[in-house]
């Protein structure tokens, strides 16, 4: 056997490519961020995932049943960290593309006009959400049943555990904006609500 199979025997997650090219969400995001963000911490998650599980039962799961499998236990919490970050990573980077932001696809504003009233309201509470997340975290625009609802949760933590359908997403870990805005959070969400936010992508997600 090659070094080769056995790595892919050890490493049965991989990391996903990039939708975009590292350096096509400047100037919101930099492609130095994006190297480090998504090139170290989110490759750092899938190769410490990898040899957790490595040998293990959960060796033989698909990521989002190795999340459920692991959510809420104790013993299983390193796995469930490395998993749930992942997965919130992947998902993150399909909700951001060049030239986003603008309005949500018809199906979408509809759904958003009856929950919040219009566009701007939804991004009210994304920004608060994103902004009042007390450490590291995630703001989410998620369906819960038939009703769209903006949640907020704390380092690893996701939707997917807590009966919620995630639409889209925006990291707010400080690596998510610390080289581009240092302290100022804030400034990095708008920026991302207004310029790379992807309302298709939360549009497709509706089902
Ligand atoms: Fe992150």
């Amino acid at each position: 056997m090659t070094s080769m199979e056995n790595a892919g025997k050890a490493a049965p997650h991989v990391l996903p490519p990039l939708p975009f090219a590292e350096n096509a969400l400047e100037p919101t995001i930099s492609a130095n961020t994006i190297r480090v963000h998504y090139g170290k911490h989110h490759q750092k998650y899938v190769d410490t995932l990898n040899q957790l599980i490595a040998g293990t039962e959960l060796a033989s799961l698909t990521l989002e049943q190795v999340i459920a499998a692991t959510a809420g236990k104790a013993d299983k919490a390193s796995i469930f960290n490395n998993a749930a970050q992942v997965w919130n990573h992947t998902f993150y980077w399909k909700s951001l593309q060049p030239k986003g932001g603008g309005t949500p696809p018809a199906s979408l504003a509809k759904r958003i006009d009856a929950a919040f009233g219009g566009l701007e309201g939804c991004k009210k509470e994304l920004a608060s959400a994103a902004t009042t997340q007390f450490g590291s975290g995630w703001a989410w625009l998620v369906l819960e049943g038939d009703t769209l609802k903006v949640v907020k949760t704390g380092n690893a933590e996701t939707p997917l555990t807590k009966g919620q359908k995630p639409l889209l997403t925006i990291d707010v870990w400080e690596h998510a904006y610390y080289l581009d805005y240092q302290n100022r959070r804030d400034e990095y969400t708008n920026a991302v609500l207004e310029k790379l936010i992807n309302w298709g992508f939360a549009a497709e997600n509706l089902g």
